[in-house]
This record gives C-alpha cells, structure tokens and sequence, in this order.
C-alpha cells in the first residue's frame, strides 16, 4: 500500500502528458480499468487485516478521487481546446462581399430555335417532333430514296446495329407527319440531327428544323415568298440578299438550296423544294389535288450568322466563357 502515493504521481503526470481524448481514455483505463494500477491496489484491501482495511481503503479512494478530478479538469481543457480551433477555422468575417449568384441562360443554338419558331407560329406553322433513331423507311425510302439510290450517298450516315440510323435530316418527320395526320398539314419540326461530317461550318451532330405545308394550291410563289419573308424577319434586314440556288433532292421537285450572304460570303442555310409527287402518294396523299412545299435548314447556321460566330463547333465545346456572352 506505500506505492499509492507514487502510482497517484505517474498517474497525474501521464494525464498531463495527454494531448487528445483517445490517449486520455487509454490513461484512465491504466489506472482506474479493471485491470487498472489503482483498482489493483482496491482489489488488495481484502488482503489486509480488518482494522487497516478502513484506512488504507480510504487513502486509495482519496487517490482515486485526485485522479478522477485532474482527468476530468484535463478532458474539459482537451474539449475547451477543441472548440477554440473549430471555432477560429470556421471564423466567418460578415464584413466580406457576397460572392453573387450567376444566372444560368439558354444556349444560342436552342434561342436561334425558339426565334425561329416564334416567326414561323405567327405565319401558321404548327410544330411537330420525331425519333432521333430512325428506320430506313421514313428516313430514306418514303422520301423517294429506295434501297442503291445513290441520293443516299449525300450524307453519310451513322447506322445502329439492326439497320436503324441516326436521322440524317427532320425530313423523316414530314412522313411521320403526313403518314398520321394527311392533308393539309402546315408544320415545323426541329430537331438534333447526325452525319459523319466535321469541320468549322459542319457538325457530327447539329440541329435542323424541317417546314412543311401541303394544302390544294401551294405554289413555288409561296415557298419564295414564306422563306424570304422568314429570313429577313429573323435577321431583321429588309435588305438582306437571299438566294436560291437550283439544286437536287430526291424528295422534292424542283429543287434549290437557301444561301445568305453573310460577312464572310454565301453562307447555305438550307434545302427546300416543291414535295415530290412519289411522296405524296408514299404517305397516302393524292398529289392531283394537293401540292406543297418543304424545307430544311441548319439552325447551327442561323445561330452562326445571328451571333457572329465563325466556327461552328464553339457552340458543342461548352464553353462557359463562350456561352455566357448570348445571357
Ligand atoms: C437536307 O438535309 C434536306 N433534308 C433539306 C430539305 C428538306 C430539302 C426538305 C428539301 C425539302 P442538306 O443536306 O442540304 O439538306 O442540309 C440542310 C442544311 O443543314 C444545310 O443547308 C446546312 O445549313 C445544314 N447542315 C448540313 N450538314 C450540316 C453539318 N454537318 N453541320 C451543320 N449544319 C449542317
Ligand atoms: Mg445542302
């Protein structure tokens, strides 16, 4: 029992010593543990003759009690210390700016597609929409394009295992259309579109958007005149020189392509033509009494001339620098 005194001085100095909570549980269970320096000496009074029992296990108690006061002082000095840390790392100084929010804003291409439809609903067009992955039938052979046509070699095409295709133009959407709905039908449909293609005015994947309106009487005159009218409205130039240029599509007849002379020349912004009468009679329409005309044209394009962009593949690239200056 004359060992108290110096196991209570070890005891004392190694709570000292102790810098974290898990070390000062590690000394408490040393000492006070069931197998621990001072609960030994307790488990010893049972040894000692009745009258030293009391006095002796009083010492120890007393020792005990020191011991538990100064590990309670030091893990309320470890905790004190914990606190002031946190507290000085998470300091906030409320005098600092706030940082601002910054307002997320539409992609250029998908503004260039809502201004379009905006002026073509005001001239009547209803929109429509079709399948990205499309079968041969509505994407080549109901538009006057059957199996070794060699029409199809003008875009390259990405095929989907089973024979399917990535649509190659909103040109299957006319046939869906026409298929489900008949005549007269006056619509737009835009739309992702995808071609083995790449450069600054080409795209692997782009946005095109498709106008059709079959109805008894529909002219040439009114193709002229709805996309001239159109294109000068969208770029807000009465001047502004258009041209249609004689071209080939299977799926209309005649044909031209639409340029517009940008900055940097004649820029061509889309297909368009009087639908081909196989086509009307593909989709179950009599072409004796009903005509029309379809177009297609590049809304990558149109964004590219609105906003001045010169490469066309800034708009995939997302660029936040890019992109923020169309907020
Ligand atoms: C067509 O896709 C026809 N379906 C358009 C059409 C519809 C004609 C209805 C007649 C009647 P073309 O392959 O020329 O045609 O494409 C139309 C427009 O899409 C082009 O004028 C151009 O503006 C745009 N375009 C074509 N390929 C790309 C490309 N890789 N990247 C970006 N824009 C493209
Ligand atoms: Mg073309």
């Amino acid at each position: 029992m004359t060992n108290v005194d110096a196991i209570l001085a070890s005891g004392l100095t190694a709570l000292d010593a102790v810098t974290d909570l898990v070390e000062l549980e590690q000394v408490k269970a040393r000492f006070l543990g069931k197998s621990g320096e001072l609960t030994g000496l307790l488990k010893q009074l049972g040894t000692l003759a009745p009258e030293e029992r009391k006095s002796t296990g009083a010492i120890i108690n007393q020792a005990k009690q020191a011991f538990e006061a100064s590990h309670n002082a030091r893990r309320d000095a470890i905790n004190a210390q914990k606190l002031e840390q946190q507290l000085a790392a998470e300091a906030l100084d409320v005098t600092l700016p706030g940082r601002g929010t910054s307002a997320g804003g539409l992609h250029p291409v998908t503004l260039t597609l809502e201004r379009i439809s905006a002026l073509f609903a005001s001239m009547g067009f209803a929109v429509a929409d079709g399948p990205e992955i499309e079968d041969d039938f509505h994407n080549f052979q109901a538009l006057n394009m059957p199996a070794d046509h060699p029409a199809r070699a003008m875009q390259d095409t990405f095929y989907v295992e089973g024979g399917d295709v990535l649509r190659t133009h909103t040109s299957p959407i006319q046939v869906r259309h026409m298929l489900t709905h008949g005549a007269p039908v006056k619509i737009i449909a835009p739309g992702r579109v995808y071609r083995v293609d790449s450069d600054a005015t080409h795209s692997p994947m782009f946005h095109q958007m498709e106008g059709l309106w079959v109805e008894e009487g529909v002219s040439l005159a009114d193709l002229k005149g709805v996309m001239t009218d159109f294109l000068r409205r969208f770029f807000e130039r009465d001047d502004l020189q258009v041209r249609f240029r004689p071209s080939f599509f299977p799926f209309t007849e005649p044909s031209a392509e639409i340029d517009v002379l940008g900055d940097r020349g004649w820029l061509e912004v889309g297909g368009c033509g009087m639908v081909h009468p196989n086509v009307l009679q593909n989709v179950n329409i009599d072409p004796e009494r009903y005509t029309g005309f379809a177009f297609g044209i590049g809304l990558d394009r149109f964004a590219m001339l609105r906003y001045g962009v010169n490469d066309l593949r800034l708009f995939f690239e997302n660029d936040l620098n890019f992109l923020k200056q169309f907020n």
